[in-house]
Parts: structure tokens; sequence; C-alpha cells
């Protein structure tokens, strides 16, 4: 606790210095600083460089590549090089620039640990890189983040049936309740049968990344349009008191607990 203390403690005096920019380059504290300064630059964030433009994409070509990308890199990374790769052909930096493959660790839900479905997370960076901060006015990538994830939990998956599937079993379709990779992988091998190894539960995946790809696409679509409705009703987190997805009783049965906060 202590040495968590003198951390944060630290992180507050760097930043209060990486505030003072200005009085450290005008310094002789320069080369002293020269790295800090150039980490300062970063904590701020090149925020002209962001958010990235945006071509409309079809959403179905785009689903395909998704499919395929998956095979290679699995659903997150799938995800996010479905939209990038095309961006990278029409718009160009900062699109050819970004390392598309770094995010291969969210599969499996982040590293095989279960937690949000890649392709939910590849979508949210998308929306977010392209749509921009929430706190500049600019919520729509937050919001196009819920709407996926609450249509995810929602949808009978997988939807997209791809042109060439590996896989010519017909796959039962299932809905998870859930944007988790863990709740939906395993309600779905509990209907199918199929265990985690089976080539029907890589094209099931595969084909949920292309199903979440081509939602994307449909909604970044409809923003440059300037037709996009927020369409999640995801209530704010202080009316539960804790972050949570809304379904409470999924997980809690009848016995939903009562964050300390809400306590009387
Ligand atoms: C995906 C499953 C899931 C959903 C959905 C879910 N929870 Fe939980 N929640 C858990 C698990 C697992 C724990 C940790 C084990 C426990 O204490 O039950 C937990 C813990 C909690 C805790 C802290 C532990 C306690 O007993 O006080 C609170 C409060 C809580 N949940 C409230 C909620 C509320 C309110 C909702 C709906 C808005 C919700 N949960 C939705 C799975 C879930």
């Amino acid at each position: 606790m202590e040495n968590q203390d003198k951390t944060c403690h630290n992180l507050t005096r760097r930043q209060m210095m990486i505030g003072a920019t200005g009085v450290l380059a005008a310094g002789t504290a320069l080369t002293q600083f020269g790295g800090l300064l150039k980490s300062a630059h970063a904590v701020g964030g090149p925020t002209e460089k962001w958010p990235w433009s945006y071509e409309k994409l079809d959403p179905a070509k785009t689903a395909e590549i998704a499919y395929e990308e998956w095979y290679r890199v699995f659903c997150g990374a799938a995800v996010i090089n479905s939209v990038f790769s095309q961006l990278r052909a029409k718009v160009g930096e900062p699109y050819t620039s970004f390392p598309v493959d770094s995010f291969v660790f969210l599969e499996g839900g982040m590293v095989g640990w279960g937690m949000t479905c890649g392709s939910n997370a590849g979508a949210a960076i998308v929306a977010n890189l392209i749509i921009g901060p929430r706190i500049a006015g600019g919520t729509e990538g937050h919001q196009i983040s819920e709407d996926i994830f609450q249509w995810y939990s929602e949808a009978s998956m997988p939807i997209f049936v791809p042109k060439t599937p590996k896989v010519t079993t017909k796959l039962v379709r299932t809905t998870a309740e859930s944007p988790l990779c863990h709740v939906s992988v395993g309600k779905w091998m509990k209907a199918s049968g199929y265990p985690i190894g089976s080539a029907e539960r890589k094209d099931r995946c595969a084909r949920v990344a292309a199903s979440v790809a081509f939602h994307l696409v449909e909604l970044l679509n409809d923003w440059k349009d300037g037709k996009y409705k927020h369409a999640a009703t995801h209530k704010p987190v202080k009316e539960y008191g804790i972050t949570a997805q809304m379904n409470c009783m999924e997980c809690h049965g009848n016995d939903v607990p009562t964050p300390p906060m809400a306590k009387k």
C-alpha cells in the first residue's frame, strides 16, 4: 500500500512537471528532462491526428475480410483489419502505420481469459479511433461501442455466412445475453456440442467476427451520413453503483447484490 501511494505521488509530481513543459524547455533542465519531455508529449496525445478520417465501406465486403482474417489473427485484430486494411487504401495515413496485428492479444476475450469478446473490443477500438474522444463532444465512438455490445448480446450468432465457408456443417446459432467471450462461446458450445478446439467452433467465431465487422460498418456509414442514432439502452454506471452489463439476474439469479454505495 505504502509503495503504491509513493508511486501515485511520484506520478502526480511527474505529471505536474509535464504540465510545465514550457518552463522546462526554456530552462537548463532541458537535457536532463529531454526524455521526459518526449513522453510528456505522448501523455497529452497527438490530438491533432485523432480522430481519423473515414470513407464509407461495403459491410459485406468488410465481413468477408474479417472472416478470412480471423484465421490469421483471430477475432479482435480481424475486425480491426477488416476496416483498416480498406482505409489504408482509401485514406492512407495514419492507417498505413497502424500496427493492427499487435491486437492479436484480443483473441479469446484477451489472451484466452474469456473477457470481452475480441470482436467487440476490436469494434470499439475502430469506432473510437474514427470518431474521437468522448471528452471532446464526440460521444458517438463511445455510443457505437455500447451499441455493438448490446446488439452482440441480443443477436442470434453467428449471423454472417461467408461466400465460401471453411466449414460447411450447418452451425447452430445462440444468443449470448452478454458481450463476454466466455459466456458467448460457452453457450454456443453447450448448444452445439462442439468443443473449443473444433473446426466448427473456430468457424463460428470467425463468422461472429465477420458479423460484428458487418454491423460496425453499417453504424459507421450511418454516422458518416449523419444518420446515426444511438440504440443501446445501457444505463449510467451510477444508477447501479457498479460497472456492469444490465442483465444482473443472468448471473446473480434472484439475489442481485446491492453495491455498498447504494446501501441505506
Ligand atoms: C456476467 C455476469 C454478471 C452480471 C451480468 C452481473 N454480475 Fe455482479 N457479479 C458477478 C460476479 C461473478 C461477481 C463476483 C461474485 C459475487 O460476489 O457474486 C459479481 C459481483 C457483484 C457485486 C459485488 C459483490 C457483492 O456481493 O456485493 C455487486 C454489488 C454486483 N455484482 C452487482 C451487480 C449488478 C447490480 C448487476 C447488474 C447491473 C450485476 N452485478 C451484473 C457477475 C455478474
